[in-house]
């Protein structure tokens, strides 16, 4: 039987390139070896100001994305985190050995404080304990996150020796696997593709939005005119190319670059081809997904149908651990 693990998406957003070759790709290969659970992490969602209305909406589009980029619903779990309130009672369980002061340390609660400062609220303070629960419900050994999440990977397995130390050996600690597929620098030539830097290529963007993107996108900016030869090493779209592009058509860019045997016009078509053949089929899968939005509802209940089992035998342990099992 494969083990599980939980790892969170935020119902936010629409998903970028980055993305893709970050986080996503990586996800869809860990499913082979595990079955994971991936949950769309609305109890997270609520913790900065929202549009009820707009939760709906955001939940499915998350869903909807995920699934077009080729997270599988037979092989992992797919579902909505509040459809499994065990999530919440565990976070409960793990709030009363929580310090406070070690939880207005953590780095993203000052961001967020910062970001919010007319909001601060408990959901906010207690986000950490929220995801350890998620992580530690599945005993996960391992959990793909994006570097930014670490510190409350490290808080995390600080809970489970807490949890361990006072009730008895019961978790493991979780190990972080960084999603550090091809780094992709945005549009701008200078930033990580960034959704608030509007320098991305989304997994929704038209062939025209793409070929309009590259077109606009950053070269090697000593590289002026034409006939400059330029350095493919510290151009960006190149690094586009080691990602999407044949290796014949790499090795023809760098060296037409370096002789000025071909323009950065000529360079951006090739690749804007390629990106434009890995983003249509996702995009338009999305689109199919998204006219049937109770299919795609009934995905996520059914996900949580699956995953309810395994949290509550992890519930019913702890349950069993605190001492209030009643029979
Ligand atoms: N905090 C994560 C993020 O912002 C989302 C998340 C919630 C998560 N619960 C999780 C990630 C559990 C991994 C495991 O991206």
């Amino acid at each position: 039987m494969r083990k599980h693990f939980f790892s969170g998406i935020q119902p936010s957003g629409r998903l970028h390139i980055g993305n893709y070759f970050g986080a996503i790709r990586q996800w869809i290969s860990l499913q082979d070896s595990y079955e994971p659970v991936f949950g769309i992490v609305d109890l997270h969602g609520m913790t900065v100001r929202y549009d009820p209305k707009d939760m709906q909406v955001r939940v499915l589009d998350a869903a909807a994305s995920y699934l077009a980029a080729g997270l599988d619903p037979e092989k992992s779990i797919i579902m909505l985190q509040s459809l499994v309130p065990e999530h919440v009672e565990l976070a409960w369980i793990l709030n009363c050995i929580t310090p406070m002061g070690r939880l207005s340390r953590i780095p993203t609660f000052k961001e967020k404080v910062r970001q919010n400062p007319d909001n601060v609220n408990m959901g906010l303070f207690g986000y950490p304990v929220l995801m350890a629960a998620d992580i530690l419900l599945y005993k996960s050994e391992i959990v793909p996150v994006g570097e930014d999440q670490v510190p409350h990977l490290e808080f995390t397995r600080e809970m489970a020796r807490r949890f361990n130390s006072i009730f008895s050996e019961t978790f493991q600690e979780p190990a972080e696997v960084l999603s550090n597929g091809a780094k992709i620098v945005g549009t701008d030539g200078i930033n990580k593709m960034s959704k608030s830097l509007d320098n991305c290529i989304y997994l929704d963007d038209t062939d025209k939005e793409i070929s309009k993107k590259l077109a606009s996108a950053m070269t090697d900016p000593a590289r002026k005119r034409r006939d400059d030869p330029g350095d493919p090493d510290v151009c960006n779209i190149f690094s586009y190319h080691k990602v999407f592009s044949t290796p014949e058509e790499i090795a023809q860019c760098a060296e037409g670059c370096r002789t000025a045997g071909i323009g950065c016009v000529d360079c951006k078509k090739i690749v804007a081809a390629h990106i434009q053949e890995t983003v249509a089929p996702i995009r338009e899968r999305r689109k199919e997904l998204l006219a049937r939005p109770s299919d795609v509802r009934d995905l996520l209940k059914s996900g949580a149908d699956r995953a309810r089992p395994i949290a509550q035998e992890t519930r019913n342990e702890v349950r069993e651990k605190i001492g209030t099992k009643l029979d």
